[in-house]
């Protein structure tokens, strides 16, 4: 189990990124159900409950750490025609989504997707409340409910830049039945991303076996191809965080 994850269990606190705040009721039980609605629609109603005013949950870290592995990429697949087509998929509550939006120079269709309708009604709130204003005047941003395994339901094929996950890829890969969900959830990415559109997991799993997963479920003979590659993101409290990136590539028939 990952280190952050045990932490979390055994000192009933949920240490992740900066911010580090009671969680009374997480319990193993949580941690086996990170696939399903139900587990993360009361973490996020328990969250933000505990709080009076609403505060961004960050798994792992916030935009700072993670930033220099996303804004270069937009500008190398931004083209005078057209937006950047971005989702955040399984934003949670996280401010990555509305950074991107926020910060971007050239102009974004940032897309913040998640399974828990609650964290997409507080992050609507809280994008409302804050009235966020674009770098570029032509971005855009929204929050919808979306379950990732059926992408296909929402975008086209070959319709999106760059996909970015934090953390969500991890939780389904250690819920106790999200594996299947995890390969069909990168399946469906490389559906949806455009011919050399990129996804990034921000993930604690080691290279050596997430790297051989992606390899594998990233590949169908004659259906979809992907390079996969891995850059350490760094160490944060004893635990190394790296960013696998996949890179969809023309099928050669
Ligand atoms: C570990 S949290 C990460 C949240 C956020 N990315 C962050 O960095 O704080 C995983 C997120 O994935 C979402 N999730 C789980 N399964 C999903 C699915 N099938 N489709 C969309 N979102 C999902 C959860 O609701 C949760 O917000």
């Amino acid at each position: 189990m990952c280190p952050a994850l045990t932490r979390w269990i055994s000192s009933g606190r949920l240490v992740v990124s900066a911010c580090v705040r009671r969680h009374s009721s997480i319990t193993t039980e949580l941690i086996d159900n990170m696939d399903k609605k139900a587990t993360w629609d009361r973490f996020y109603a328990e969250s933000s409950s505990r709080t009076p005013t609403f505060k961004n949950f960050e798994w792992f870290f916030g935009f700072d750490v993670v930033q220099d592995f996303i804004m270069p990429l937009l500008q190398t697949k931004s083209d005078m025609d057209a937006p950047v087509q971005v989702l955040d998929m399984g934003c949670g509550t996280s401010a990555l989504g509305p950074c991107i939006y926020r910060q971007s120079p050239v102009p974004v269709h940032v897309t913040c997707a998640d399974i828990s309708p609650v964290a997409v009604r507080l992050m609507q709130e809280h994008v409302r409340a804050k009235a966020i204003q674009p770098h570029n005047l032509s971005s855009k941003l929204r929050f919808v409910e979306l379950d990732c395994t059926q992408l296909h339901e929402h975008y086209g094929s070959s319709s999106v830049d760059l996909i970015v996950d934090k953390g969500t890829t991890d939780a389904l890969l250690r819920s106790k039945e999200g594996k299947g969900k995890a390969g069909l959830v990168l399946k469906q990415c490389l559906k949806v991303l455009r011919s050399s559109g990129t996804l990034l997991q921000f993930s604690d799993e080691d290279p050596d076996a997430r790297l051989l997963w992606l390899e594998t479920e990233a590949q169908e003979p004659g259906v979809m191809a992907a390079d996969v590659g891995v850059q350490e993101v760094g160490e944060l409290r004893g635990v190394c965080y790296y960013c696998y990136e996949v890179t969809r590539r023309p099928v050669v028939q």
